[in-house]
């Protein structure tokens, strides 16, 4: 049997859960769930981080034991889960006596191979983030890069683990692993912090200063760092919990490890040199997703007062549409905004409208028609229903195949593909119609069926997202979900007794009013029109589907692979001059770091480049990139060398002006290329680009 063993970060136990870790939890847990119904067997670990010095902080000030202040803590994490249907095998805690044992005995190995060595050592430490920082790794007011907060002197004896030792052993491993962290554009960040001469890492805090964590067997007065300690809970979970697979199989290697970018070097580079150290196996895969920010775009803080708390969502829009929500609107490895308007329109558009629409439609037409007894079919298939079938199936293999690549919001694109697809047969087949007419008793009993099939298969497939919605809608068409087995077209066979019916989610039809724009401080300088060539970050992208904007009638909804594992949503104003089928796997240039900005309540996630056609007609012709080029390859201005990534305004765009000469395309004197030749635009010449 195939095995898939996932890990989200131990979460810092003073902290309030928030949706940041709901996130990756819930991601855990839907990816275990998806692997689970496609034949794997699983294992799924989180837990809490109970060591260091703001737990010691934060007990004293409550004048009660470490001991006893995670006692209580850990359990808002443990609670939220519960409520959260997260389906975790185990809940490592770091200060269970066996993390412990284990942590020590790690320490005691190393210390026994000599990777281990004790040194004076000075420099700049910072309380929050309970370590030392180097002089040139100091903000622009030399406090602490991470936290911004004032840091000390320090001078004092500790204990180094030779990671320096192991940079170039990394590196060939990382050469020879090119997908081992995931997206690729992170491990191109951790192949570009090792081409730094890497430090060995002190692994110790005198007890003086700090007595809340596990004492180094070879020196009592020092405990461990918080980190060593925190990131091997992944192995003490199984090995020193004595856990295994169903079959037996050890559990260790881990498949996953998900963690936030934030915490992308300690997982892909102390990480595995503590491991090739210790002489054991590397994780199969680091997978780093983005942040989830509030306002459009700021980090969520408790002193900001703007901390999303997952709690209040389930509590009123229930639990299934809050893990959708988390689910579909994050593309794995990009930061997603989340906004109140974003999570109802989802929730309405997505599950009210599209799912419970088409499984309150069939439900209602087989009460009322055939006594709720699913009818079998009784007409030939026609090109419709054929149509449902074949996009039925097409689900069914890319979810086998995408799974395994956590392609998690395509996954629910795809399955929401079939959800509409049920939809449109209705519109065209309109079996309320047929209804009226006694004569088409046939054909509507084969519309209900294959309606019912896909719905019941769409459920099924959403399972893992919406575990308890699934099988209440399932168990309103007769059906319920058991295994692998029934991921496959054909399972109801007509006479299936309907169950009672509701609406799985109901609309939500408060009023969302827009959310005044908080003032952000400023982070970047702005930019000059001298600035912007090199600002701007183009890719070439892929077009993978069209669909129509459901809410403005110029603009596709284009999804779009510009190499970065997931695909892209873009509303574009296309179709005025492009048939759907006319852009579909067309390349195109993608404007990747523009701003995402809502079109008509969908978010685009960049824009496209085109050439004015006729202003008049408002059309365009797309750009037109290299034969040879793939998607990611970035385009460039000939001679300007690319600024520090950021991200840009429309405003910005606007500074300059594109235009096409001689077929190319050119801002003034500046080419534009993809691997050093030409973006070419069939439009004529001394039209603009936009
Ligand atoms: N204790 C360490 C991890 C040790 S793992 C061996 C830690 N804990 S944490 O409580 O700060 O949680 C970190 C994780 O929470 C992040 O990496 C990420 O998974 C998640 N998130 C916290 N805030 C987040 C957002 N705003 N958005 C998305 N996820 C973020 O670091």
């Amino acid at each position: 049997m195939k095995n898939f063993y996932v890990t989200t970060p131990i979460y810092y136990v003073n902290d309030a859960p928030h949706i940041g870790h709901s996130y990756t939890t819930v991601l855990a847990d839907i990816l275990t769930r998806f692997h689970k119904i496609i034949g794997y067997q699983t294992f799924f670990l989180t837990g809490t981080d109970e060591h260091g010095q703001k737990v010691q902080r934060a007990a004293a000030k409550r004048e009660v034991s470490p001991q006893e202040h995670v006692d209580e803590y850990y359990h808002r994490f443990e609670d939220l889960w519960k409520k959260m249907d997260i389906e975790n095998d185990f809940f490592i805690r770091t200060t269970m006596p066996q993390h412990k044992a284990y942590v020590q005995e790690c320490l005691q190995k190393l210390w026994d191979k000599g990777e281990i060595y004790s040194k004076e050592y000075e420099g700049w430490y910072s309380v929050g983030e309970e370590r030392f920082f180097g002089e040139d790794e100091l903000d622009e007011n030399k406090c602490d890069p991470i936290s911004h907060r004032p840091v000390e002197w320090l001078k004092e004896k500790n204990y180094f683990f030779k990671m320096g030792s192991y940079q170039q052993k990394l590196i060939d491993f990382l050469e020879s692993h090119k997908d081992w962290i995931v997206p690729d554009y992170r491990w191109n960040e951790i192949r570009g912090f090792l081409r730094q001469p890497l430090n060995d890492l002190c692994i110790s805090r005198p007890k003086a200063r700090l007595s809340w964590g596990i004492p180094l067997p070879f020196d009592e007065d020092y405990v461990t760092y918080v980190w060593f300690d925190a990131l091997l809970n992944y192995v003490s979970a199984s090995t020193a919990f004595h856990k295994t697979y169903k079959d037996g199989t050890p559990i260790w290697p881990a498949t996953y490890h998900l963690i936030g970018k934030d915490i992308l070097t300690t997982h892909s580079v102390y990480w595995p040199t503590m491991l090739m150290a210790l002489d054991i196996p590397l994780p199969q895969h680091i997978l780093a997703h983005g942040w989830w920010l509030v306002n459009g775009g700021d980090k969520m803080s408790k002193s900001a007062g703007n901390v999303v708390n997952p709690m209040d969502y389930m509590e009123k829009y229930g639990v299934d549409a809050f893990r959708y929500f988390l689910a579909s609107a994050m593309v794995v490895g990009q930061d997603a905004n989340f906004t109140h308007e974003g999570f109802v329109r989802r929730i309405n558009s997505d599950l009210a409208n599209d799912l419970g629409n088409v499984l309150n439609r069939v439900h209602r037409l087989v009460l009322n028609n055939f006594e709720g007894k699913l009818p079998a079919i009784a007409a030939p298939l026609d090109d419709a229903a054929n149509e449902v079938i074949t996009i039925a199936k097409r689900v069914i293999t890319n979810v086998m195949e995408w799974v395994p690549q956590v392609k998690l919001s395509q996954v629910i694109d795809e399955i929401m593909t079939l959800v509409r697809s049920v939809n449109r047969y209705l519109e065209v087949k309109a079996p309320w119609k047929l209804a009226k007419d006694p004569a088409m008793k046939d054909e509507l009993a084969t519309v209900l069926f294959v309606s019912a099939e896909a719905v019941r298969l769409s459920l099924c497939l959403l399972w893992p997202v919406i575990p308890t919605k699934s099988k209440e809608g399932l168990a309103m068409l007769g059906s319920k979900f058991t295994d692998q087995n029934d991921l496959v077209w054909g399972i109801l066979k007509g006479g299936e007794v309907f169950g009672e019916g509701k609406p799985l989610f109901p609309r939500i039809e408060e009023e969302v009013k827009q959310q005044p724009q908080q003032q952000k401080p400023k982070q970047n300088k702005p930019l000059t029109a001298a600035d912007v060539p090199a600002a701007m970050d183009m890719r070439v992208a892929q077009i993978k589907e069209v669909a129509d904007h459901p809410d403005a009638t110029s603009l596709y909804v284009l999804k779009i692979d510009a190499g970065e594992g997931e695909l892209r949503t873009i509303c574009s104003g296309l179709k005025n001059s492009y048939k759907a089928e006319e852009l579909q796997d067309r390349k195109i240039l993608l404007f990747a770091n523009l701003k995402p900005s809502a079109l008509r309540g969908i978010m685009s996630q960049g824009m496209l480049f085109a050439g004015d056609l006729d202003a008049e007609a408002h059309t365009c012709k797309l750009v037109s990139v290299p034969e040879d080029a793939k998607p990611g390859d970035r385009a460039l201005f000939k001679g300007v060398a690319p600024s520090e990534p950021r991200e840009l305004k429309v405003k910005d765009f606007e500074k300059i002006a594109l235009s096409v000469k001689g077929g190319a395309v050119f801002c003034d004197a500046l080419a534009l290329e993809v691997n050093g030749k030409p973006v070419t635009c069939d439009v004529a010449d001394g039209n603009g680009v936009h």
